[in-house]
């Protein structure tokens, strides 16, 4: 007997596609049809739904995904995801064997890596370099980076794909702040083409500066959060309209009931009733894998009694399989 979703979980994360796919659109307008757009799909397409944001970017023209965590990565290949995959740093070097197994594209950030990548492939195996230009965590210092990727770029069977950056450009960043990142990076470029290493792709425009600093875009670019219309990564309104994927969240209540002031332990109630009133319950939150609390909402007529517990709760999306439409997808939870 098979049970409708909406009755095994009756809450529902709405998500316009039409939306993600405009937004999609408004990137290539601004990028150019000769550039290459990696989709960054990571933290579960940013809790939007790995496969949905997928489908949604290979049907209307992204040229590969990207991205952080390479379960993910090796999840969505598994489920079918056909485009290009380029996964940001994530993994140990013994891992070298899944990722070529998945016929994904590693971003290596040292030479040890890049050996163990050599030594697991069989046959051509396309890699990125990672090149730390001012964000201080992942890649090749600038410093050293012409040298380190020209030795990577001379290990059989390893094929430099391309090298990338991720630019620390936080909301209202300085804009000299911004160049002097990118200037680096365009050096080591120009070393490496000093140096008679061909690179075929040069990443480094994620959201923020795909919006705002055009002149960052290279070969290709990898935005992320505009292409959800997340608007919060932007210090000034984006130059071309973004549409949120979020349409909404919507829950059926599971529960309602009332309930009245207890006589001990008032001060410890996960939120305080002053007199008999209307408990409802939605479920999500930390049962259904959303990251926060069962929601309760007390309907209190005169106001006397707050209305949400003192817990909070968040909106991280589960993994649960996608049951998209053509024009909007719901997530239960
Ligand atoms: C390496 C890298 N590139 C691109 C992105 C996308 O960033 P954004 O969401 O700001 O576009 C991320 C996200 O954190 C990232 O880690």
């Amino acid at each position: 007997m098979s049970v409708a979703p909406h009755l095994l979980r009756p809450t529902r994360f709405v998500i316009d596609l039409d939306a993600v796919a405009e937004n999609l659109r408004s990137v290539r307008r601004l990028v150019g049809a000769g550039r290459r757009i990696f989709a960054v799909v990571k933290a579960g397409g940013y809790g939007f739904g790995t496969l949905e944001m997928a489908e949604v970017f290979a049907v209307h023209g992204a040229d590969a995904l990207a991205f952080a965590d390479l379960g993910d990565a090796i999840w969505a290949r598994r489920q079918g995801v056909s485009l290009p995959i380029l996964v940001f740093p994530s993994a140990l070097p013994g891992a070298a064997s899944e990722v070529i197994a998945h016929g994904l594209i590693p971003t290596l950030t040292d030479l040890d890596q890049a050996r163990a990548y050599a030594d697991a492939a069989r046959g051509p195996c396309e890699a990125f370099v990672k090149v730390d230009a001012g964000l201080q965590r992942l890649g090749v210092a600038a410093e050293q980076a012409v040298e380190v990727i020209e030795a990577i770029a001379g290990l059989s069977p390893l094929r430099l794909g391309g090298v990338c950056t991720h630019l620390h450009a936080p909301p209202g960043a300085d804009p000299a702040y911004v160049n002097w990142q990118f200037g680096r990076f365009t050096s080591v470029l120009e070393g490496l083409a000093g140096a008679g290493v061909e690179v075929p792709v040069r990443l480094a425009a994620s959201s923020p500066l795909v919006m705002q600093h055009r002149h960052t875009y290279l070969s290709a670019v990898d935005p992320g959060s505009m292409l959800y219309g997340v608007p919060q990564s932007f210090a000034t309104p984006p130059e071309v309209p973004l549409r949120p994927a979020f349409r909404a969240l919507k829950a059926r209540l599971i529960s309602v009931k009332e309930v009245a002031p207890r006589e001990r332990f008032a001060a410890e109630a996960p939120f305080p009733v002053q007199h008999r009133c209307g408990s409802a319950s939605s479920r999500w939150g930390r049962p259904t894998g959303s990251g926060g609390s069962t929601t309760v909402a007390s309907s209190c007529r005169d106001g006397r009694c707050p209305s949400w517990p003192r817990r909070r709760w968040s909106t991280r999306a589960s993994t649960s399989p996608p049951s998209p439409t053509p024009s909007s997808a719901t997530r239960s939870w």
